[in-house]
């Protein structure tokens, strides 16, 4: 893979012991990244793949030991036909392409959504490099795919209802639900990166960012580079979280 120059004053200034251990990313922008060039918006999404594998790459550099990415949404089927079919192309093609690299990096394919409700190739592609990598004890990759975090709570009430049907009733509290979410195991993201200067979470992990760290920045995803990664990590670790408490000064 060709990788761009690396900023190493800004890498330098990011604190190895305080990285986030979940960064999450709404790739926005490209769309309109495509429509500035007069190119058709499918162009724009296969100059997005060129900025997945920039920050895949940056977050293991780093080690980072999650990174989730908003690849396709519950909503996205509304687009049209052909663009929702190209989109699926890439993904297969990403998927194909990448297993060595992913290998290579030591990183661990995951998934999340209603992956089942994807077109078989896809399905097929995807468990097929969920095994290959399955043995990486890197950075975990979690791709969002037919995600949408109202259908993710839904499916969770949903199997905790027949928990409760077979066992009789069951108390539920907020770690019983955490366990019934696609991201049971993950930590909750502390970073959220949003693309294209957008201000929305877009059902987005809605249960799980309730105390992520917002960064939202006006570039278009297909120009996101290691350096913005880098940065919102360095701004990240600027933040004084709190969790609704009063801080440490
Ligand atoms: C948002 O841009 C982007 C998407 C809906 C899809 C993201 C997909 C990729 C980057 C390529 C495939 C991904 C992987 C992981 C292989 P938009 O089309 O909503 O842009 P706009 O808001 O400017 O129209």
């Amino acid at each position: 893979m060709k990788t761009e120059p690396v900023d190493q004053d800004l890498l330098k200034q990011i604190d190895l012991d305080r990285l986030p251990k979940h960064i999450a990313i709404i790739m926005d922008g490209n769309g309109r990244w495509a429509k500035r060039r007069r190119l058709p918006r499918i162009a724009g999404h296969r100059a997005g793949i060129r900025a997945v594998r920039q920050a895949v790459e940056a977050s293991a550099r780093v080690g980072i030991p999650y990174l989730t990415l908003y690849a396709f949404s519950v909503e996205n089927w509304k687009r049209p036909h052909t663009e929702v079919k190209l989109l699926m192309g890439l993904l297969r093609q990403y998927l194909k392409k990448e297993i060595n690299e992913l290998n290579r990096q030591n990183i661990r394919l995951e998934v999340i959504g209603r992956i089942n409700e994807l077109p078989k190739p896809v399905v097929d592609d995807l468990k097929n490099t969920l095994e290959e990598t399955r043995k990486n004890t890197g950075m975990r990759l979690v791709l969002a795919l037919n995600y949408g975090a109202r259908a993710e709570l839904v499916d969770a009430v949903q199997e905790l209802l027949e928990k409760a049907k077979q066992n009789g009733a069951i108390k539920v509290d907020e770690s019983m639900l955490s366990e019934h979410l696609y991201t049971r195991g993950f930590p909750d993201p502390d970073l959220l990166i949003r693309t294209s200067g957008e201000l929305r979470l877009s059902n987005f992990l809605l249960w799980q960012v309730a105390y992520a760290e917002l960064w939202v920045t006006e570039t278009l995803w297909p120009d996101f580079t290691q350096k913005d990664l880098f940065q919102a990590i360095v701004d990240f670790q600027k933040r004084e979280r709190r969790y609704g408490g009063l801080g440490l000064s």
